[in-house]
């Protein structure tokens, strides 16, 4: 089958006073359906304009400069006007943010904010979008869900709220969820719970999912496929075990060094150094400063994220002669 999505040398670049902002810097990566793939790099790496971009919220502005395509379905979505990807939002590709008091309106009923996504993209009546709202309320694992659906947001928990919002995300039943940090407001337990959730939901509904996170422990409970963002570039991608038994690019390992893992009683080691400024960035490759392994070339040139080994991807001039 064709990949669902499809992304090709993806630029996004904003204009500042500064300088040019290279947020995202030609990236390519592809989701077939059902896949989770888990975009993760630390904060401002690019992974939210990633996801902005894909979606079409950025581009409209005039210092917001973006390139390549964004194939869905074989359509490129950076070439649809607003009107026609507020059509496919919500949808077929639906999202799910940090915040879910951002998401909610606390002035409607929960139900009736979820019924509504459905009215805005179905021909449904209102009866038949409230009895799906809660159904799918059911679904999510909100218990009593026809009188809770009569509350309003303040009256649920974090917990409850976010799942809320899942629902809300997949009540058209969308191929793709985009979800950003979504667990990250919340505490440990509601946050495993949730990532449970999501991957029940993604068999169940068929959905696949990008789950963009800054945290290697979500990456490890729920993705298929991991591709590792660095300064607007991925520079690793490879199924989830294969990443984390084997990972080959130099910032993965330190990644992966910095966090608790079970089972390995290595000393914890945070990267040293601070990611590059994205309006100020060098030739070559953008984590050469912070490399242990540094060689003259990767002050020369930038790597390309190519193919190292079957299902492994990574963009670093070390793996250059093993191809
Ligand atoms: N609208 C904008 N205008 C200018 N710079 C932006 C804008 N949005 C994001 N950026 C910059 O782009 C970079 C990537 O941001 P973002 O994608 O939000 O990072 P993260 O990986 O934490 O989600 C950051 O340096 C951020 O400051
Ligand atoms: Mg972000």
């Amino acid at each position: 089958m064709r990949n669902l999505l499809e992304v090709n040398n993806l630029t996004t670049y904003f204009k500042s006073n500064k300088g040019l902002i290279k947020a995202v810097d030609g990236i390519n990566f592809t989701v077939s359906s059902r896949e989770i793939l888990a975009i993760v790099g630390e904060s401002g790496c690019g992974k939210s304009v990633t996801a902005k971009t894909i979606l079409g919220l950025i581009g409209q502005k005039k210092n917001e400069i973006i390139g390549g395509e964004v194939l869905f379905k074989g359509e490129n979505l950076l070439t649809k006007n607003y009107r026609e990807m507020q059509q496919i939002r919500g949808k077929e590709i639906s999202t799910v943010f940090q915040d879910p008091m951002t998401s909610l309106n606390p002035l409607h009923k929960v139900g009736q904010q979820i019924a509504e996504v459905l009215t805005i993209h179905e021909q449904i009546s209102r009866q038949a979008a409230r009895k799906q709202a809660i159904n799918i309320l059911t679904k999510v694992g909100i218990p009593s869900a026809a009188s809770r659906a009569e509350q309003y947001p303040h009256q649920f928990s974090g917990g409850m709220r976010q799942r809320a919002i899942i629902a809300m995300a997949l009540v058209c039943r969308p191929d793709l969820l985009i979800a950003d940090e979504p667990t990250t407001a919340l505490d440990v337990t509601i946050q495993a719970q949730i990532l449970d959730l999501l991957q029940d939901l993604r068999h169940e509904l068929k959905t696949a999912i990008i789950m963009i996170t800054h945290d290697l422990g979500v990456v490890a409970e729920i993705s298929d496929t991991v591709a590792v963002m660095y300064a607007g570039h991925l520079v690793e991608k490879a199924p989830v075990k294969l990443l984390f038994a084997e990972a080959r690019h130099p910032y993965t390992k330190g990644l992966l060094n910095s966090i608790p893992r079970p089972g390995s009683r290595k000393k914890l080691e945070p990267i040293p150094g601070q990611p590059p400024d994205l309006h100020n960035l060098k030739t070559g490759c953008n984590f050469a400063d912070r490399c242990p392994s540094v060689m003259a070339k990767c002050r020369q040139q930038s790597p390309l994220l190519k193919k190292i080994a079957p299902d492994h991807q990574a963009a670093c001039w070390l793996y250059e002669e093993e191809r």
